[in-house]
């Protein structure tokens, strides 16, 4: 079990050196696990990290009727032959994923009551897309006391559903709903975000019928039936790439292996030309971080593009930039809480609407910061870790929804990082 804990404490000033191994991606594994539920009987989920999002899922499928039995980093998920068509308020709360439910318990009952979904603070986050999706397949909602109800008063069935925007939950709760439907449904301006593609692998394993999952359009033709197939999670390339910029930013010399360089080819590319030497092997990225990194532009995007969920890890690097750097968020709205903790350690941001203006100042200073979300805190650990003097990370539980043993893979990489 994971305990909740308050704050990290780190000392900054030592290059990192050495090299780590990478798990599955949280944002894969979370949707798998609600997956399964689509086929009774016994799954075996692998490389799934041992972090609190992936608990909390555990616990909404238990809710659902399930069980989840994790073995290191292997999970067993036996599912019932009927699903209780229910997601719990507490849960939900925690952890916006959830969400995903939706279209699964639809799809295999006919119904779904879910409470509306919580996870990071990012400003609003809507679900207009998923319902949208959702009933272009023939489904029916009501919102009562802040619980959605969905129903199918004529069953789900294929359609052509075009997406104003490529949003990952949206995609994949369409998905989720239309391999069992009746017909044949196309996403277009689908995401095409590699969990996505992961997804569809371990669904296509089940037996379900996709195309196109990792483009922009992908077809789903329903089938009557699906079966428990075991899969093993794709490498999360938000964990390589957060300790890769933890390297380039204390001029260390750190490997990251049994990830998917390809993943990370923009966030890589970008990283290199603050001066970083970054070398992609077939599974593994190797970074050289400069003495002092130099200011770029970089904006936010969907996969392909520069991850919305790098962002905050490349700002922390700019903050000591030798020069001025532009970061543009086109993904959230206001995801910038982490950026007055940056400035509290003597950084000197400022945002203009969706604009980051980083002044790359000469040295950060430690001090007790809030570690706001899962990259909040990472972004502020790798800003930490080349401060003068010592950091306190408030709300540092917040890595622990997103980083497998976080603390002690910094230590393994000479970080003097510990937990109070
Ligand atoms: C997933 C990831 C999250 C990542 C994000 C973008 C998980 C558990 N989370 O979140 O870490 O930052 O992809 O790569 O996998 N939007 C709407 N209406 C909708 C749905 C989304 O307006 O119905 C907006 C959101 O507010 C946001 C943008 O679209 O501004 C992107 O959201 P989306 O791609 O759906 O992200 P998530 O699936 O929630």
């Amino acid at each position: 079990m994971h305990e909740r804990v308050e704050s990290l404490r780190v000392v900054g000033g030592t290059p990192l050196e050495g090299e780590l191994s990478v798990l599955g991606a949280k944002n894969a594994a979370l949707k798998h696990m609600v997956a399964a539920l689509l086929a009774p009987g016994v799954h075996r989920l692998s490389n799934v990290p041992r972090i609190l999002d992936v608990e909390i899922m555990g616990s909404v499928l238990r809710h659902v009727g399930a069980t989840c039995e994790r073995s290191g980093t292997t999970i067993e998920i036996v599912v019932p032959e009927t699903p209780v068509p229910e997601a719990p308020l507490e849960l939900v709360r925690q952890m916006r994923a959830s969400i995903l439910i939706l279209g699964t318990l639809l799809s295999r009952t006919g119904e779904a009551r879910v409470a509306l979904p919580g996870g990071d603070d990012f400003g609003s986050r809507p679900i207009d897309l998923h319902l949208g999706g959702l009933e272009d397949l023939g489904a029916v909602f009501d919102l009562q006391h802040g619980v959605l109800r969905a129903t199918a008063p004529n069953g789900l069935h294929g359609a052509d559903v075009y997406l104003e925007f490529p949003s990952v939950g949206a995609t994949e709760n369409i998905l989720l709903a239309s391999v069992l439907a009746e017909g044949t449904t196309t996403i277009g301006n689908a995401a095409r975000e590699p969990e996505l593609a992961d997804l569809a692998a371990y669904l296509t394993e089940m037996g379900a019928d996709i195309e196109g999952a990792g483009t922009s359009t992908v077809t789903i033709r329903g089938v009557s039936e699906l079966h428990p197939a075991d899969h093993r999670v794709v490498p999360d390339r938000l964990e390589a790439g957060t300790y890769i910029v933890a390297g380039a930013m204390t001029a260390g010399h750190v490997t990251i292996r049994n990830c998917v360089p390809q993943h990370l080819r923009m966030e890589m590319s970008k990283l290199a030309d603050t001066g970083a030497t970054v070398t992609l092997g077939d599974d593994w990225i190797t970074v050289d971080g400069p003495r002092r990194p130099e200011p770029i532009d970089f904006a936010t995007l969907p996969f392909p593009g520069y991850h919305t969920d790098m962002h905050p890890q490349m700002v922390a690097l700019l903050s000591v930039a030798n020069g001025t750097s532009i970061a543009t968020e086109n993904v959230y709205a206001a995801r910038f809480r982490y950026i007055g903790e940056l400035n509290r350690m003597g950084a000197d941001i400022h945002t203009d609407g969706q604009h980051i203006v980083i002044r790359g100042v000469d040295e950060l200073s430690g001090c007790e910061v809030d570690g706001c979300d899962i990259r909040a805190a990472a972004a502020l650990t790798i800003a930490a870790l080349r401060a003068d003097g010592t950091t306190t990370i408030v709300g540092a539980h917040h890595a622990d929804r997103g980083y497998d043993g976080f603390v002690g893979n910094l230590q393994s990489l000479g970080a003097q990082i510990d937990r109070i």
